[in-house]
């Protein structure tokens, strides 16, 4: 496996036909698990003879002035062997100004009405930094398909439709959310979790299986069911910033109409925990 830090020396190491154009998972490193899981299925993707390519940035541009830029944990090295070891061909981890030379002025505005809901109203302009960096990482990359996890659901769906409307030529793949035993998501922010914390943090996933079980079972009062749970967090301690059903297809709030035609639906959930804030989701 190489690791590569310049733009240069990445654009010479892929360099070769199309047909063997990467398999690509951007991340932001600080690895665990599920990242592993996008690598490993980012393999099975394209085969042995096609390469895979990991990025680790940690992009400034999607974190809000009060959010964990600077204290999100940079641990190249360890990655560099996790990576390793779940059959990454090439590390591409720049520095800021590799990555970013210039003041990044130019910025990909993602369409507001998928991205200025849920993630985006909590954190506002999250998903043009998101975009602008995915788009910037698509280009020095150039992969035929790109791994994202289902874990940041409107992050996911934010990127396909980046992709749709400016036609870039790679797939996108979504990828299930690894969890812990007790059904925790996968998340670097889970390591800034105390003890204490660690054992309550189960209770978000059980909280998302609720709404799903109420609207299996036929409830059909989605806010009586959100109100329930975010209730149910709060009273232990949680202060929920959104849980919520919401139409798979455009993560809008489903309809009568949506509900009698069993509309496909997805459960979002986030929430702070002391001082970490979590997200989870769950399918209907
Ligand atoms: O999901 C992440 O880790 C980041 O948002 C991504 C896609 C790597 C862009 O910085």
């Amino acid at each position: 496996m190489r690791v590569i830090h310049t733009l240069a020396e990445l654009r010479a190491a892929l360099a070769g036909p199309a047909a063997s154009r990467p398999a690509f998972v951007p991340t932001m490193g600080n690895l665990h698990d599920g990242h592993l899981s996008l690598v490993r299925q980012a393999r099975a993707l394209v085969g042995p003879a096609v390469p895979v390519v990991a990025s680790i940035f940690v992009n400034r541009l999607q974190f809000g002035p009060n959010e964990d830029f600077d204290r999100y944990p940079r641990t190249l090295a360890r990655d560099c062997e996790l990576l390793e070891g779940a059959g990454c061909d090439i590390v591409f981890a720049p520095d800021e100004t590799e990555l970013y030379p210039q003041p990044q002025t130019f910025k990909v505005l993602p369409d507001p009405a998928l991205a200025d809901l849920l993630e985006g109203h909590f954190r506002p302009g999250f998903f043009t930094g998101v975009c602008t960096v995915v788009m910037k990482l698509l280009q020095c990359v150039q992969p035929q398909v790109a791994v994202f996890g289902k874990k940041d659901y409107q992050q996911l769906m934010v990127i396909r439709r980046m992709v749709e409307q400016f036609a870039l030529p790679v797939q996108i793949v979504a990828a299930e959310t690894s969890r812990a035993g007790d059904g925790l998501a996968l998340s670097s922010r889970n390591g800034y979790l105390g003890e204490a914390e660690r054992a309550e943090s189960v209770q978000l996933s059980l909280a998302l299986q609720a709404m799903r079980e109420a609207v299996r079972a036929g409830e059909r009062d989605i806010a009586g069911i959100e109100r329930r749970a975010a209730d149910a967090l709060a009273a232990r301690g949680w202060a929920p910033d959104y849980l919520t059903l919401r139409r798979r297809a455009d993560l809008l709030p489903p309809s009568p109409e949506d509900l009698a035609a069993g509309t496909p639906l997805v459960a979002l959930a986030a929430a702070r925990l002391g001082t970490t804030r979590l997200i989870d989701n769950l399918e209907v």
